[in-house]
Order: C-alpha cells, then structure tokens, then sequence
C-alpha cells in the first residue's frame, strides 16, 4: 500500500456546508456538484472559471444528466426534472411518501441509463434508508432496504459489477450486476472500515476498475484493487471529504468535495480548506459519465 500527499488545488471556496456528488458533465466539460445542506446545485466550468448555482427547493442529495442538457435531481420529496436554463421543476415519482424524516444522499447512473439514488434517515440513526433504480421509462423500483446511509454507488468497467456504500455500517458492497435487465445480486462485503478508521463516503471506479472512496472523518481517499485490498491511500487536509469523481477532458483530474458540517472551530480552524472542491491529478484515468436515458 502507496501513501501520498498529492499535490492539490481548491478550485471552490471552502464554503460548502455538505459538499457532495462531483460529477463531469462530457458535453459541457463542467464539473457539477451540490450542497446538500444548503439546498444548491453548481456548476463550474474549469477552463474559464465560468460558475453559477440553483437553489432548489429542499435538499438535493444527487442529479443526473440528460441528453438535452437538463437532469433529474434527487430532491427530499424524490425524483423530479430540472431545467437548468428556467430553473423550472417537474415532478416524476416520490418513493418514499410516507417516509419525512428521510432525505436522498448519492447516486449515480448505470451503465445502460438507469439512475440509481438512495435515501438515508436524517438523523443519521435508524436503518430506514433504501437505494432506488429510476429506469429509463420513469418507473421506480427498490433495489434495497434496510439501509443506514446509502453512499457512493459505480460499477466496474465492464459493467458486471456494482458497488455501494452504507457509511452507518462503515461498508463498501459488492453485487453482481446485469447491465441488460438491470438486476443487482449476491451481495457481499466488499471491504469494510474499523472503528475509528472514518466512514466511506462517495466513491468512483476508475479506468482500470480499482474502487476511490472518500473516508469521512479519516481525512483521505482509499483506493481498492478489485479484490477489496487498500492499494492506496491518499492524505487529504480536510477530515471531511465526502466524494469523488474523474473529470477534465482527458478526465485525468480526480474532484473531491468536502464538508464543513458538525466540525468544531478548532477543527475548522486546522483544516480551513473544508467545504472546498480539491483537485489532483492521481495518475489514473476515469471513465466517461454515463447519461439518464428518459
Ligand atoms: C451524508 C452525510 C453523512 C455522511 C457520513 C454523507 O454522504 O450526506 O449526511 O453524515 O455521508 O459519511
Ligand atoms: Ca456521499
């Protein structure tokens, strides 16, 4: 196992109360990225500098893109279309009606354009959490329950694999996948955090298939090889990173948010860059983001 110190930029202010969801937009070269806490979707074209942001109109725990440059975003309330040019909203199912104390965390779309988001209980307690499959015709269907916080979801390259992350239960999961029907099976634990080690958060799978997941409260990234066995790590300057994701055009550049939320201002104070979007280049190549297909 490698430990580095990469070599890193803030290219955000260290203003994000939950920074989450970084995410490559392949048509527009922007990066996209959300503030759960306060209810805001950005977008940041790194060429230029270009920036602005939506204020929705609860929680946006995740977004996908669409082929005519709107998304479908994972709002308390469930799925709804977003149009980034009016700001205009329409709803498309809520999952979970009957279930307020929970809200949307991470998502992300399958390899044949599903979205695929999960939901957790605020409260960060109870196992009320479920991760959701929107499909392309806009039905909803469960994929898992029981969940404490439904995390960082990506497939392998090859498209037969999935993983997911439940931070309560400090595990990374792994499932068989079926790119075809869209069917997860035979989950297993794919690695898991002690006591102590942090939370995994978000994570990413690269071009080579090794697993980037954001350790909350262990201050760095970890990547996995296939097997489950740490073959990286990498030490962040904030205790908080809660995702990652390849983007640039060669998509040789690895975003990772960050949260200021329930840290101290002592902690505040010795890691001043939380609530930024660092960026590095690791050496290693992502893979292309794959679109919502409805
Ligand atoms: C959630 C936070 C949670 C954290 C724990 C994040 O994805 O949005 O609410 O505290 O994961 O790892
Ligand atoms: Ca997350």
């Amino acid at each position: 196992m490698r430990v580095t110190v990469p070599d890193l930029v803030a290219v955000t202010a260290a203003c994000a109360v939950l920074g989450e969801g970084p995410l490559w937009h392949p048509l527009e070269q922007a990066l996209f990225f959300v503030d759960i806490e306060r209810r805001q979707l950005f977008r940041l074209v790194p060429a230029s500098g270009e920036a602005r942001s939506w204020r929705l109109p609860s929680r946006i725990g995740c977004f996908a893109f669409r082929r005519d440059g709107s998304l479908v975003v994972a709002l308390e309330d469930g799925f709804w279309f977003f149009e980034p040019a009016t700001g205009g909203l329409r709803p498309i199912v809520d999952p979970e009606p009957g279930l307020a104390g929970n809200r949307f965390n991470d998502g992300r779309v399958d390899p044949r354009g599903r979205f695929f988001a999960g939901t957790m209980d605020m409260a960060e307690k109870a196992p009320t959490g479920s991760l959701w499959r929107l499909d392309p015709d806009l039905s909803v269907h469960a994929v898992e329950r029981g969940i404490g916080i439904s995390n960082g979801i990506d497939w392998s390259p090859d498209g037969r694999r999935m993983y997911h992350t439940d931070s309560l239960a400090r595990s990374i999961y792994v499932y068989d996948y079926d790119p075809a029907s869209g069917e997860a099976r035979g989950r297993r634990l794919f690695a898991q955090l002690a006591a102590g080690e942090g939370f995994p958060d978000g994570l990413c799978v690269d071009a080579e298939g090794f697993v980037w997941s954001a350790i909350w409260d262990g201050a760095r990234l970890l990547r996995f090889d296939p097997e489950g066995r740490v073959e990286r790590e990498i030490r962040l300057p904030v205790p908080r990173p809660t995702a990652c994701g390849f983007g640039g055009p060669a998509l040789d550049t690895l975003y990772v948010t960050s949260a200021r939320i329930g840290l101290s201002a002592e902690a505040l104070a010795q890691a001043p860059l939380s609530g930024a979007v660092l960026a590095f280049q690791p050496g290693v190549r992502g893979r292309p983001t794959t679109m919502f297909a409805g």
